[in-house]
């Protein structure tokens, strides 16, 4: 594949996540060239570039953007500091790929999604819990026996103490359980109810919550900074079969009654020791560079992602009508 071939995205944010895994995942793919990264911090900006190679540096990503004129936009950081970037190219018209939540409000949830429409932006919400390669395999082996009935996500941290974030603990792990519960059982939410708890701190961190769906299936989310390690786990059934797995560690399938499972390891699933393989980013953004060329939205749209703020809002909400 020649350079002129290939998608030139722009890199707005050379931070922590992005370093991470989202710049691992983007050299990784070989139809996409890192044309420019823009970062306010000289420092890191540098350094992420000569990592990468990428000569076209800049502080200022509307300059970035009018010089390099990209297929696509990355604007990789804080929520609550990356709205005006989303927004600015949204108006653009220009493709986005964004971390998790869209936006820390439903206020700015529902604009970016407006704005993606408006201006027909082929967008992605980073959501990679979605597609790991080993999640993926669990469904689809149990998908063959059929829609699933219920659905569970575990999300647990050991951090007990106050979240002192600009956005809470729902907007920062607790959306990436009800979009992995929404991905698995399919079908758009009927109802949802909802316990959530401050334990030893003025913000929520306990979530418990049954999402229902139009298509029957059930969702059980069990959220909590108060537990002893971090885990996130899930776990599907479909009529006779059944699978449970944490996504960085190991998956095991269960059919007709057999107690003793099927062993799968995510990294030789993923055939990779890479977190940004194993892990979902660079599936998540393979579908997002393939959008982009065929003209089609990834599953991760904002229009979607919004669906999952909407349900985080509502789980807020109820804990706010029932003190
Ligand atoms: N998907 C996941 O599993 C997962 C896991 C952890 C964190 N996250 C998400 O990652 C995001 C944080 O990303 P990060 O760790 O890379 O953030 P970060 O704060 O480490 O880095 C953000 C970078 O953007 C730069 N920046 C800020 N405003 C800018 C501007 N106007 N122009 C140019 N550069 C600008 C900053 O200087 C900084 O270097 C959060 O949304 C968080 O929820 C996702």
């Amino acid at each position: 594949m020649t350079v002129a071939d290939k998608v030139r995205v722009a890199v707005i944010g050379a931070g922590g996540m992005a370093n991470y895994v989202h710049y691992p995942a983007l050299a990784s793919l070989p139809d996409v060239q890192i044309a420019a990264i823009c970062d306010l911090d000289e420092g890191r900006l540098h350094t992420t570039a000569d990592k990468y190679g990428v000569a076209r540096r800049y502080t200022d990503y509307r300059r970035m953007v009018d010089e390099v004129t990209p297929a696509a936009v990355y604007a990789i950081g804080q929520p609550h500091i990356m709205f005006d970037v989303w927004v600015w190219c949204l108006q653009q018209g220009l493709p986005l790929y964004i971390e998790k939540p869209l936006g820390i409000t439903l206020h700015q949830a529902h604009l970016l999604a407006h704005l993606a429409a408006e201006h027909k932006c082929i967008t992605q919400v980073s959501f990679q819990r979605r597609s790991c390669p080993l999640v993926v395999q669990l469904y689809n082996e149990c998908r063959r026996r059929g829609p699933l009935v219920h659905a569970e996500c575990a999300f647990y941290k050991c951090e007990p103490q106050p979240y002192l974030h600009a956005r809470d603990h729902m907007m920062d792990d607790g959306v990436h359980a009800i979009d992995t519960l929404r991905w698995l059982c399919g079908g758009e939410i009927s109802g949802v109810e909802s316990r959530c708890k401050r334990v030893g701190t003025p913000d929520i961190n306990f979530i418990a919550a049954l999402l229902h769906f139009d298509n029957g299936a059930t969702g059980v989310l069990l959220n909590s900074w108060t537990s002893g390690r971090r885990i996130f786990k899930v776990e599907m059934h479909a009529p006779g079969i059944c699978a449970e797995a944490e996504h960085e560690r190991a998956g095991w399938l269960y059919a007709d009654g057999d107690t003793q499972g099927v062993r799968f390891d995510t990294r030789t699933v993923a055939g990779s020791d890479e977190l940004y393989v194993y892990g979902g980013f660079q599936a998540k953004h393979c579908e997002f560079i393939d959008a982009i060329k065929a003209g089609t939205q990834p599953s991760s749209h904002f229009g979607d992602a919004l669906k999952t703020m909407e349900i985080a809002e509502t789980i807020l909400a109820q804990a706010l009508l029932n003190r």
